[in-house]
């Protein structure tokens, strides 16, 4: 089978610990190397915390360390404790990992690496896009080498989750974003619209505990984090797994309802960090605007059953 190569920029945090499991269990995707950003904790945590998984789990990518301010040059002043704990994995008290990040930056390795390519490269992108905006800023010639950026994040017709406009990956560095708009580089868009609609029972998250080994109490643990945060809005009929939506739209297209146009993203006032689609079939961008939740949770399982599950390699 074909595989496609991906760079994954992330800011683990809760739900991208899940999608970084879910990577390197999907069949269809080469995991070329993890890219940190700061966002659901700060640069240092994000990035231990990748390296925490890439020990615990023997996966044996790369980990580049990336920004730990925005495109722009801003310091974060507060990290979303209240969704993914204070160290960024739900606070279960993890160790220390060996494992270091590798001495290049993150930037530097995407500037090279896309150059040096001899097959087609994406990145998945599911935190702040501040480092591939760096990337493209300082390297405006690697535009043409990404075959397409898949991004967690924004909102079109629902509701941001951090203003009434705005989702926080693109709240959190909306130059970044509007950046990566401009660039020329083929997008896909998955943001609130498509993930709220492919969520996570507690029932299945109990299950994955019981049939995924060392992954299933892992993922158990860090989710208590999240399953309060959800349960302390009312919310107890399924939790959104936003990070790991994003990597099966990566490889599963047909389980999503595409709609294509150019997307702009606000960086001004009130609207902050919106990403505004004006819709038109030859347009660069693609927006997932509606999940199928049952197709993606069977493709889901079977990925994880078969990697991390009893009788797995
Ligand atoms: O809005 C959801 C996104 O914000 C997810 O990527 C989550 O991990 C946080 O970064
Ligand atoms: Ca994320």
């Amino acid at each position: 089978m074909k595989k496609v190569n991906v760079i994954f920029d992330t800011d683990p945090g809760i739900d991208d610990a899940m999608a970084l499991l879910l990577l390197h269990a999907l069949p269809s995707i080469d995991v070329r190397a993890i890219s940190t950003v700061f966002g659901n904790a700060s640069i240092e945590d994000c990035t231990r915390n990748a390296l925490y998984i890439c020990e615990r789990f023997s996966l044996p990518y790369p980990v580049y360390k990336g920004a730990g301010v925005t495109f722009a040059g801003l310091a974060e002043t507060e990290y979303p404790d209240f969704v993914h704990g204070a160290d960024g994995l739900g606070d279960v008290g993890f160790p220390l990992p060996k494992r270091r990040a590798e001495s290049q930056s993150s930037v530097t390795y995407m500037i090279e690496t896309l150059r040096a390519a001899s097959e087609p490269i994406e990145v998945l992108a599911v935190g702040r896009m501040t480092n591939v905006a760096e990337a493209l800023k300082q390297a405006p010639d690697i535009a043409p080498l990404i075959q397409r950026i898949v991004i967690m994040g924004g909102a079109v017709e629902v509701p941001g989750n951090v203003t009434e406009w705005a989702e926080a990956n693109i709240y959190g560095d909306p130059e970044a974003a509007a950046f990566i708009f401009d660039s020329g580089v083929p997008v896909l868009m998955v943001g609130l619209d498509a993930t709220l609609q492919h969520r996570m029972k507690k029932t299945a998250l109990m299950s994955l505990r019981d049939q995924l080994g060392d992954a299933g109490e892992f993922l158990w643990h860090i989710k208590q984090c999240y399953l309060k945060f959800y349960a302390d809005k009312g919310i107890f009929d399924g939790f959104p797994i936003h990070d790991s939506t994003a990597a099966l739209a990566l490889v599963h297209p047909e389980c999503f309802e595409i709609r294509r146009g150019r997307l702009v993203c606000e960086t001004q006032g009130g609207p902050r960090g919106r990403t505004v689609l004006t819709a038109s079939e030859a347009g660069p961008h693609a927006v997932a605007m509606a999940a199928d939740s049952e197709k993606l949770t069977a493709i889901f399982e079977a990925a994880m059953l078969a990697k991390y599950g009893a009788g797995s390699q």
